[in-house]
């Protein structure tokens, strides 16, 4: 069921870019995201090829929270509809579409396909078939403010519990000299996919682990998970507004970009937006990885690498198949990545001095990324979003201070094994 207000919305974000268009073009549709800078990106990037090529491209944008375009997505895809050709797809989005997106391998040259990290192509693969491109690799990073840290004389936090003393000292130093509206954390609370990759950051760096380990086997229920679950519920209505708990990625920047949190956790777009030419917070924002659960412990970014798919009912898979090179290829990757900070998938674009001067913390996102924590998606397969919301809810209710963490995984760690029973993974 697509929710009509959505469907609305998409249909008025739909535009087709006309072109000169060539006896024969094809026009292709394609699904831009809408967070940050993106929209703005994808289509531009979109409409050259379209005017490169002669072909014409129609756009839709996606919702920002993109597990609100999952359920289209879907919907399309077993509609067998070919108004749908070129896909942004989320890499846990890769194992439940698998069966109605092409394989790639049979449209795009194998020395291209190499160019990007194994990693990333490992990613968008499922049972030797590439069905998802990479197109930029993503973790959660940490965003602070530079200035208030050395107002202060606070180190960068190492671990969240350092993380919470220092919001709570500055937030209240900032308050006292006359900023009401200073919070110490921001972040995504919503009940909804983005909390599942704030929520296993915190479980995965404290050894807690990632809900259901790489055997199928579930894991969510242990004393670690529970400690970092609680740690973080202490956060709201403290260092966090209460807002918190229906924050997503775009809200919790929100805060953040007026200036009023010292720490916030998101993608590395932020890096681009809090550093436009317009900012309030130019020169002023730090970012790093996210912090442990323990001194000397390991940090754990959630893995959120984009890919793009080509459906399998596209009635022009060869046009497709080009616009999803171009998308992904090497000068539109550099592009991106100059122009808004969206770390590349292709491994030489980390070496390009015009690169690096743009974007000087590339190297530490990229260990960020060596070290990211993947959610169970490639071996819950069809069944992750329902492990996903079953946990994402069962957190956000003890955020709320509906129940306490030690019942919530343990309810939790009951539904999961009935849905891994049902699905025989
Ligand atoms: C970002 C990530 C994606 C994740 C989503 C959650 O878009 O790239 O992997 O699922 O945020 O909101």
């Amino acid at each position: 069921m697509i929710h009509s207000k959505f469907k609305t919305s998409l249909l008025c974000g739909s535009v087709a870019v006309a072109m000169a268009s060539a006896a024969g073009a094809d026009t292709v549709s394609l699904f831009c995201s809408a967070s940050g800078a993106e929209y703005q990106l994808c289509s531009d990037a979109a409409t050259a090829w379209a005017k490169d090529t002669g072909n014409e491209v129609k756009i839709n944008k996606m919702p920002a929270s993109w597990d609100e375009a999952l359920p289209l997505y879907q919907q399309l895809l077993s509609a067998k509809s070919p108004d749908i050709d070129v896909m942004l797809l989320d890499v846990v989005w890769v194992g439940m579409l698998k069966d109605q997106l092409l394989d790639l391998n049979t449209v795009v040259p194998a020395e291209e396909i190499a160019q990007h990290f194994a990693s990333t192509v490992a990613a968008g693969s499922v049972d030797g078939k590439l069905v998802g491109m990479p197109w930029y690799a993503d973790t959660g990073l940490m965003f602070y403010r530079k200035d208030l840290l050395e107002k202060y004389g606070k180190p960068v936090p190492k671990t969240w519990a350092e993380m919470t003393d220092t919001a709570k000292v500055i937030m209240e130093g900032e308050r006292a000299a006359g900023n009401p509206d200073m919070w110490g954390y921001v972040w995504q609370g919503k009940s909804y996919e983005g909390l599942s990759c704030d929520a296993i950051e915190w479980l995965a760096s404290s050894n807690g682990g990632t809900i259901v380990d790489a055997a199928g086997a579930v894991t969510v229920n242990n004393a670690d998970a529970i400690k970092a679950v609680d740690l973080a519920a202490s956060w709201v209505d403290t260092i966090s507004p209460k807002g918190v708990l229906d924050y997503d990625e775009e809200s919790s920047r929100g805060v953040f970009e007026t200036g009023n949190s010292v720490f916030h956790r998101n993608w590395s777009y932020v890096w681009g937006t809090s550093q436009g030419a317009d900012s309030k917070l130019k020169g002023l924002v730090g970012v790093t990885a996210l912090p442990s659960g323990s001194a000397g412990g390991p940090s754990a970014g959630c893995m959120g690498t984009a890919h793009m798919g080509v459906s399998k009912y596209s009635a022009h898979p060869e046009a497709a198949a080009s616009l999803l090179r171009f998308m992904t290829g090497l000068s539109e990757q550099k592009r991106r990545t100059i122009d808004a900070a969206y770390n590349p998938t292709i491994a030489t674009l980390y070496e390009d001095a015009e690169v690096l001067a743009a974007v000087p913390f590339l190297g530490d996102a990229r260990a960020a990324f060596d070290q990211a924590v993947s959610r169970p998606s490639s071996v819950t397969l069809g069944d992750y979003n329902q492990v996903s919301s079953a946990f994402y809810q069962a957190v956000h209710s003890v955020l709320a201070g509906e129940t306490t963490a030690t019942d919530a995984m343990s309810l939790l760690q009951a539904d999961l094994e009935k849905i891994k029973a049902r699905g025989g993974w």
